[in-house]
């Protein structure tokens, strides 16, 4: 009896894998070039071997898995991964990925596909990783037994912009270790290789600091939380959350394997209730001060004029890049009220001895603000860090090195390209998932306000108004996701998808082949991924 069922299972396979679906290069994002011919397409079944060359790190045979294993969510095939040796080619009925230094692009890929076999070149093992993701973009979702015709040509692709990013808030809601790996799966799918990881602010520190530990144990926590958009009522429930320091760098190790940079933000001097109820000390006016139970911009922040205060931010940031071997590191420096350095003796005494000047434009407490961030700055950049703040660092003297993340509008990412400064374009008004993705907003959650649906996203143009010039400033451009009105994964989810696809293809793809039409159809196989991985996607972008 076990006999026949196990030939039963065995035809029922066989049968399977007789069905043939076609796999499209098309996927979202775009790439650059597709070149199809009318040859016989590759086939894609379950004797087909991974052939890889290896590299120094293992990231190519780390490629290899994660081919192999997008391959079995497709189609339940298990391939046969093989290391290539000295020059050995790979065979036949093989897709072989090899490194070669004739490729332009670090990040970009040559994917050759004939009858014979699949070729996938790169001058980097990040290269391969996108072409591993065009080519699992490519297959249906959900196939499985079935065997997959890779169309006879070649797709030659990089991006366009060097930085792709999307931004996190564990502060106002804090997300556990294995959600924060699942959003870094996301960003893999949508070929994205920044993940801001904004970890301070008013309402939690996130990060345990060996040196300040009070930080968790106190800025971790807050007592309760404001219902709806500060309604004034509370629902006396204590929350919190941090990452410990091995966390933080487990994440940044999962990231690296997806060749993704974990950025990590710490922020001043404003958004600094959490620290301070832990350290009130570093406060203008010493306190008490209390993890903050609502939403908004206060006007408690570090006292600038306080040593002690500066060293305390030095000492947190020197833990911080111990962690995050990124080029970058965040410093805030949005949203920091004047109103208490105009009382505080230090801040006032710190204005005289720097002779801090107000002018026209600015206050003496604008470039406080200002010596805060350069100082900081110096203190990174003497470290081999560079720094990115918000683009309030633009009002008084920006610190010279300074790459500015534009949100409040283009407006301050086109001043300070025209300055010569780097820039991130994270304009509020095309980049804020936090915000509602339909007008209908009866059956929505609520947000926080605005409205970028997804058309709006696709249509970000994130050189308008620049000099050929002055665009080489933009690095490029990131989607941020506040979470005030966002507590669970799912809800995370809801608001990213599929508003990260359209984001990818401004990130990645030739802006004179965008055309929201094409986009749309090639979002539905995208989709048809969150659909299998049940993922919790938003369809009011897909229904309008
Ligand atoms: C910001 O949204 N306050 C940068
Ligand atoms: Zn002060």
């Amino acid at each position: 009896m076990k006999n026949i069922l196990f030939s039963l299972a065995a035809i029922a396979l066989t049968a399977c894998s007789q069905v043939e679906v076609p796999a499209r290069y098309e996927v979202v994002p775009l790439p650059q070039v597709i070149t199809l011919t009318e040859a016989a397409p590759f086939k894609l079944d379950r004797h087909c071997v991974i052939a890889y060359q290896n590299d120094a790190e293992g990231l190519m045979s780390r490629n290899a898995e994660f081919l192999a294993e997008y391959i079995n969510q497709s189609t339940g095939h298990t391939l046969t991964l093989k290391q290539l040796e000295g020059t050995e080619q790979g065979g036949s009925h093989a897709i072989i990925l090899t490194l070669d230094a004739s490729i332009p692009n670090d990040e970009g890929y040559r994917l050759t596909a004939d009858a014979q076999g699949v070729r996938l070149c790169a001058r980097t093992p990040r290269g391969i990783f996108y072409g591993i993701q065009t080519l699992r973009k490519s297959m249906p979702a959900s196939a499985q037994g079935a065997t997959i015709l890779l169309p006879s040509g070649q797709v030659e692709d990089r991006p366009r912009f060097a930085y792709r990013g999307m931004h996190l808030d564990v502060c106002r809601h804090f997300f556990p270790l294995s959600f924060v790996k699942k959003y870094i799966d996301l960003l893999a799918l949508h070929n994205m290789n920044t993940l801001h990881w904004h970890l301070t602010d008013d309402q939690g520190w996130r990060l345990e600091i060996k040196k300040y530990p009070r930080l968790t144990e106190v800025g971790s926590q807050r007592s309760r939380t404001v219902i709806g958009r500060n309604s004034g009522e509370y629902d006396e429930t204590p929350y919190g959350g941090f990452y410990t320091q091995e966390e933080a760098r487990e994440i940044v190790r999962y990231a690296q394997e997806r060749h993704i940079t974990v950025i990590p933000e710490v922020e001043m001097p404003g958004h600094a209730l959490a620290a301070l109820a832990a350290y009130p000390e570093f406060g203008c006016t010493g306190g008490p001060y209390e993890v903050c139970p609502l939403w908004g911009v206060f006007d408690d922040v570090f006292c600038i004029g306080n040593d002690q205060a500066m060293q305390f931010l030095e000492d947190v940031l020197a833990e911080v890049i111990d962690i995050f071997p990124s080029r970058y590191i965040h410093i805030g420096g949005d949203e920091a009220p004047r109103t208490r350095w105009q009382q505080c003796p230090k801040c006032q005494a710190r204005i005289r001895t720097e002779k801090l000047k107000a002018d026209a434009k600015h206050s003496a407490e604008d470039r406080l603000q200002s010596y805060c961030m350069t100082r900081i700055e110096r203190f990174l950049n003497e470290r081999g860090r560079q720094i990115i703040g918000w683009d309030e660092i633009l009002e008084g003297d920006v610190a010279p090195n300074a790459t500015v993340m534009s949100w409040r509008g283009s407006a301050g990412g086109i001043q300070a390209a025209q300055m010569g400064h780097d820039v991130i374009m994270t304009s509020n008004d095309y980049c804020y998932f936090d915000y509602y993705q339909t007008k209908e907003r009866e059956n929505e959650p609520l947000a926080i306000g605005g409205y970028v649906p997804l058309e709006k996203v696709y249509s970000l143009e994130p050189t308008a108004q620049l000099t050929a010039e002055q665009a080489r400033h933009i690095v490029g451009a990131q989607a941020n996701l506040w979470t005030e009105y966002i507590a669970t994964p799912e809800h995370v989810e809801y608001m990213v998808l599929p508003r990260m696809a359209a984001l990818c293809e401004v990130q990645w793809s030739a802006p004179e082949k965008k055309s929201y039409d094409d986009f749309r159809n090639r979002l539905t196989r995208l989709v048809d991924i969150y659909q299998r991985d049940s993922l919790n996607y938003s369809v009011s972008g897909l229904n309008e």
